[in-house]
């Protein structure tokens, strides 16, 4: 058995006799500690990622006022009333690799005047700007989503992002605030969340750390809105690249400069860039090896914090993993980054989320990659069909989760062994929602296997349970079966003070004790 609190929930690399049982026998018991809270889990925790790529923001999000597909204002009924199920707290947008090559004049004015273009950053595809600031900050303003925009460092000038700053923000007489009312929007947006640059150390410009830094500085300083600042977020590192970060922060002035740094991590089922492994039809070791991967994301974080740490920042200086999330490779032919999604994203998605409520009062925002149709998308769509994947059940199911009060669980997960490898087959999150009620997130990892878990019933005699699992380490929706993966719900009766389920293999479960 392994130790595993939410406070290590680390893989082991111990090594266990693999079970020829279908269902483990023991029972695991689970210690919730509602007197010592962790902080509140904020909602841009369940935060979205939105850039111009492959088939995400034409065709999946914005098909134009003219279309067929039922639209308003050019942007899909469908996917919006889908995306509005998932209460999203946050989105950031226009990239990415993409945002270093954004130039915000293309985007704005009557259809007939944007300005066509060509996505260099992915694929060389037609981009017609159809979809630009004013699309954006109406579509975030429409599903009561905070804004978070990634300002051009690559190709940009300051004076270009900064005017872009003052198009949006700006209210009087100012002459680009009457340029935005003369196409169309009286009101200023608000700029709730900035970055300047996207990975640095790659795409947006392969810099040198300190480089980087006295870049940042100068924009940072010189950057502003009118109303409140946006909180500024310094593009930080990925993974592999630690030191990366470090050096940024050694600049004397990014505490006063920045509200936090950001840290990018994806996840491939093999580990390797050059073949990162196929969305479906993968062999258990990649089951395996996806989860073993997946969960790094708390050592990361870990490390990323004591980098932070070891500098003088500032209470306030926070961890933004604004990407993250399964890189799968494409299918031959397909639109960039477009990729299947299946009850293994499902699992990945909920194993994060259980270590982001862990670091509740560290990591204030996360951004899944990506929203509509790219990489770990909650939706897929086909001309005019659409279908929701199992990452999308995960984000409705945790809804509950954003704004509630993180707390410390304590239990010894069994283990899943495979190949050589083990890791704790049960991960467990506990909050207090916003009006008392008990909130449990439970995952499966096991490929296999299903385990029994005790919960504490504080005082009731059931719980409600949403439970999400398929058929197979595939199992997916598709346009032809585009239920295949669903939640079902459940009620678990209270015995001896306990509630006891099942948790199946393969499943995330989520269970909600009114209090
Ligand atoms: O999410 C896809 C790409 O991954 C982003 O554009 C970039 O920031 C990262 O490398």
């Amino acid at each position: 058995m392994l130790r595993n609190t939410i406070a290590a929930f680390a893989m082991s690399t111990a090594l266990a006799a693999v079970s020829a049982l279908a269902v483990a026998s023991a029972q695991t018991d689970i210690e919730i500690d509602r007197d010592a809270p962790i902080g509140t889990i904020q909602p841009e925790v369940y935060g979205q990622f939105l850039e111009h790529l492959g088939t995400q923001v034409y065709d999946g999000i914005w098909v134009g006022e003219d279309s067929d597909i039922p639209n308003t204002d050019g942007i899909r009924d469908d996917v919006y009333g889908a995306l509005d199920r998932l209460d999203i707290p946050v989105i950031r947008w226009p990239g990415g690799c993409y945002a270093d090559m954004y130039h915000w004049r293309d985007g704005i004015g009557a259809p007939e005047e944007r300005t066509p273009r060509v996505n260099m950053s992915w694929g060389g595809t037609p981009e017609p700007n159809g979809f630009g600031t004013h699309e954006f900050f109406n579509l975030a303003e429409k599903l009561g989503a905070k804004t978070y925009l990634n300002v051009n460092l690559g190709t940009g000038t300051i004076t270009e992002a900064s005017d872009w700053l003052e198009y949006i923000t700006a209210t009087g007489e100012s002459a680009l605030a009457q340029e935005r009312r003369a196409n169309g929007r009286d009101e200023p947006w608000t700029i709730d969340y900035l970055s300047i640059g996207n990975e640095t150390w790659g795409c947006g410009g392969n810099m040198r750390p300190a480089y980087y830094a006295d870049l940042y500085a100068q924009w940072a300083t010189l950057l502003k809105v009118e109303g409140e600042m946006p909180v500024r977020i310094i593009s930080g590192s990925h993974e592999g690249n630690m030191d990366y970060s470090d050096e940024i922060l050694d600049h004397p002035a990014m505490g006063d400069l920045g509200d936090g740094i950001s840290v990018h991590f994806y996840t491939l089922p093999t580990g390797d860039w050059g073949k990162k492994g196929d969305a479906l039809g993968f062999p258990e070791d990649e089951w395996m090896s996806t989860l073993s991967h997946t969960i790094k994301m708390d050592t990361i974080i870990e490390d990323k914090l004591a980098i932070i740490d070891s500098h003088d920042l500032g209470e306030d200086f926070h961890l933004y993993v604004d990407e993250w999330g399964m890189w799968v490779d494409g299918e031959e032919g397909a639109p960039a980054l477009n990729q299947q999604n299946t009850i293994r994203d499902a699992v990945v998605a909920a194993l994060n989320l259980n270590i982001f409520h862990k670091y509740a009062d560290r990591v204030p925002m996360t951004n899944i990659a990506q929203m509509v149709n790219v990489l770990q998308a909650m939706i897929l769509t086909d001309g005019p069909e659409m279908i929701l994947t199992p990452t999308y059940h995960v984000y409705e199911m945790y809804v509950p989760f954003q704004g509630a009060t993180a707390l410390p669980v304590d239990f010894d997960s069994p283990d899943y062994s495979h190949g050589g490898e083990t890791i704790p087959a049960v991960s467990l999150s506990a909050a207090i929602a916003e009006n008392g009620d008990i909130l449990i997130a439970v995952v499966n990892a096991d490929a296999s296997k299903a385990h029994e878990i005790a919960l504490p019933a504080f005082g009731a005699d059931s719980a409600s349970v949403r439970q999400l699992t398929g058929a197979s380490m595939d199992a997916h929706n598709s346009f032809d079966d585009p239920e295949a993966v669903s939640p079902v719900e459940m009620d678990v009766s209270a015995t001896r003070g306990k509630l006891r389920m099942t948790l199946e293999p393969r499943s995330v479960s989520v269970m909600r004790i009114a209090q």
